[in-house]
């Protein structure tokens, strides 16, 4: 049985494709093994919407080589760079990678893997074999996720992107928005409550567009909500675009739906934000949050943030950072812009802002936050959140266990006798920019 070793970069869409592949050779009668030095495949599930994420892949492959050299293993490149590199990786003597495979081409593995082995020539030389065609309807409806035992289970409920969004990638390497029914979303959700899972989050590059026959976002929640065993349901990655009133309103009144949403800003100035296609305006996106926080007003808010962008001024900067004053957002994930191919931004728009400028916003903003998330965590203190334990702490901590609260934030916990998995009421006593801390009472 051929063993394959399988190592993955980038989001959270990612991480759940990998187990959509492992399922797939698993049915193939491959065997996984955790260990790289005794795979005879490796396999890289690639991200490519920032070049640094790019570079790592390239170093990560030479690095996989120099270990393995002429032992005939197989390297086989997945996921967006895949689709978005294929030219680069092909033709690129200096790589050595023997297939490559979309995001949309996963069940076609064991036979793209077939058609590379047994042919006697090692790993270089061989013929390189590929499937990067993107589809508009796969959606992996049929194949059920490798997911171990736990407490979170991913559901990718719709794939690809049509925003275009003028700096990213993804509507390239992912290709078309595609949704899939309902009822197959539920049924899936009911054997994963079967399954022991007690948290759902629903996955898609843009969750919230989610809409098959008539069905939007808010009915597939309502609609997975009354499945039995699943307690607590999230969703990741939402556009400000799509929060139409209905949906706010089911988000801040179904119990089982978690306070929380990713509210990616990018941007808080209006040429910057038309530029980005993002299509709205920094108004819009300030009266969105008060109607957030008019139906709920401790609803948990993280987002993005792009500094750096395209011919960005530094007072157009400074109405990112009066945005981030105004929100409070509870976390924050920031980035400098990083140019990439073929996305509107880089055929049209100048990368111009130097690097040391795009350092001195980030490292401001990234303070910001900092105080932001540390004045919100503070707030909890004294409170009692409903905590689902997930895992063991740290190995630093190994009497602690980490687990969540509705809103997302990370408790930690003296182990005490519970179990992963028990939701356990919890007085916070003590908070940091990044976890809170506390002693269940109940
Ligand atoms: N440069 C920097 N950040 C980017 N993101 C997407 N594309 C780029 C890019 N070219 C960020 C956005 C998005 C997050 C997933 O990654 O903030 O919301
Ligand atoms: Fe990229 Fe914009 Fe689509 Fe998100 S919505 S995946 S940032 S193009």
């Amino acid at each position: 049985m051929k063993k394959v070793f399988i190592e993955t970069y980038g989001c959270q869409m990612n991480v759940y494709d990998t187990e959509i592949v492992r399922s797939v050779l698993g049915k193939s009668g491959f065997d996984f093994t955790e260990s790289e030095s005794e795979a005879d495949i490796v396999l890289l599930n690639t991200c490519s919407v920032r070049e640094n994420a790019n570079n790592k892949v390239y170093s990560r492959i030479h690095n996989i080589l120099n270990g393995r050299k002429g032992d005939g293993v197989k390297i086989g490149i997945l996921g967006c760079m895949a689709t978005n590199f294929r030219k680069q990786l092909l033709e690129n003597p200096k790589l050595p990678i023997d297939f490559i495979a979309g995001p949309d081409s996963y069940k076609r593995l064991p036979q793209l893997i077939d058609e590379i082995s047994g042919n006697g020539v090692t790993n270089g030389a061989a013929p390189k074999n590929f499937d990067v065609t993107l589809s508009e309807f796969e959606t992996y409806s049929d194949v059920y996720p490798a997911q171990d035992g736990g407490v979170n289970a991913w559901l990718a409920v719709m794939r690809g992107c049509d925003n275009f969004c003028t700096f990213c990638v993804v509507p390239y390497t992912r290709g078309r928005e595609r949704s899939r029914s309902p009822e197959n979303v539920v049924d899936e959700v009911k054997r994963l409550a079967g399954q022991g899972f007690r948290q759902i989050t629903l996955l898609g590059q843009n969750v919230n567009s989610y809409r098959y026959e008539g069905h939007d976002f808010a009915d597939l929640l309502e609609q997975v909500s009354t499945v039995e065993g699943i307690e607590r349901i999230r969703f990741t990655s939402p556009h400000p675009k799509d929060f139409p009133r209905r949906l706010l309103q089911v988000i801040a009144e179904n119990p089982k739906v978690c306070k929380q949403i990713h509210l990616p800003l990018q941007a808080g100035n209006d040429r910057v934000l038309e530029m980005m296609n993002r299509t709205y305006t920094r108004k819009e996106f300030l009266d969105l949050v008060d109607e957030i926080r008019t139906l709920y007003p401790a609803m948990v808010l993280s987002t993005d943030i792009i500094v750096g962008f395209p011919t960005e001024t530094e007072a157009e900067f400074e109405e990112t950072v009066q945005v981030m004053e105004t929100v409070e957002f509870d976390s924050a994930y920031i980035f400098k812009y990083s140019e990439r191919p073929q996305t509107i931004a880089q055929r049209k728009f100048p990368d111009d802002v130097p690097e040391e400028e795009k350092t001195r916003r980030i490292v401001k903003l990234n303070e910001i936050q900092k105080r932001h998330s540390y004045h919100k965590n503070l707030a909890h203190v004294g409170e009692i959140h409903a905590v689902l334990l997930e895992q063991e702490s740290t190995k630093k901590s190994p009497d602690d266990y980490l687990g969540r609260n509705d809103g997302n934030k990370i408790v930690i916990v003296p182990k005490g006798s519970y179990r992963k998995g028990d939701f356990v009421r919890v007085q916070i006593s003590d908070a940091t920019p990044h976890v809170l801390r506390g002693t269940v009472v109940g």
